[in-house]
């Protein structure tokens, strides 16, 4: 089931976060993460209103996040998600489900428009966000490097409900 994260789930969390770094290009960081640092983002998500969803089957399958696109206040409307799903869960629906959840919590909150940064060679990343909707915006080049490579990353949007008067406030 589809549940907002406790801390007590951290360690999970950071498993699977850390199993992302050291072994894809879905996370552009280099050193695993530590629990303490994950403590640290919980708290900071929380203070900041933005959501940390997980599905729980007993152990932490997957979890999903949102906060903002970049920091100027003209994009409060705009927000970067990301979706990360445990090696032995993948393919087997747990990543829609969580990107769906996501979208159902970004409309909640009035946001306009949804992105996802996705590496270019994800493909199952980019398989579930167009089955949802999500439309290509854009590939910046060299937009990072690791393992001896350069990494592209592709911007996925999906346009959200979005607010009925947006202010400029
Ligand atoms: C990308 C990721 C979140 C997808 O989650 P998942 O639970 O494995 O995906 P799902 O089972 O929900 O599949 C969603 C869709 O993508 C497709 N898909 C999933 N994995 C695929 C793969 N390796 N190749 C092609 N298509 C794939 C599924 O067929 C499904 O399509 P459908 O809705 O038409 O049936 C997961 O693979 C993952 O955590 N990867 C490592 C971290 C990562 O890349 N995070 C995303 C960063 S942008």
């Amino acid at each position: 089931m589809i549940r907002f994260a406790r801390e007590e789930d951290l360690e999970g969390i950071l498993e699977i976060y850390n199993d992302a770094i050291l072994n894809t290009t879905a996370v552009y960081a280099y050193k695993p993460h530590t629990l303490e640092n994950r403590k640290q983002w919980f708290l900071k998500k929380k203070q900041e209103g933005y959501p940390i969803i997980v599905y729980d089957d007993s152990s932490i399958a997957g979890f999903a996040t949102y906060g903002p696109f970049r920091a100027w206040p003209a994009y409060k409307y705009t927000i970067e998600h990301s979706v990360y799903v445990h090696k032995d869960y993948r393919n087997k629906g747990v990543g829609k489900l969580l990107v769906q959840e996501i979208i159902r919590l970004a409309n909640k909150q009035n946001y306009a428009t949804l992105v996802a940064g996705i590496d270019s060679t994800n493909v199952a990343s980019i398989k579930l966000h167009e089955g949802l909707g999500f439309t290509f915006a854009g590939t910046i080049r060299k937009a990072g490097f690791k393992f001896g490579k350069w990494l592209d990353l592709s911007f996925y949007q999906k346009e959200l409900v979005g607010p009925k008067m947006p202010t400029e406030e």
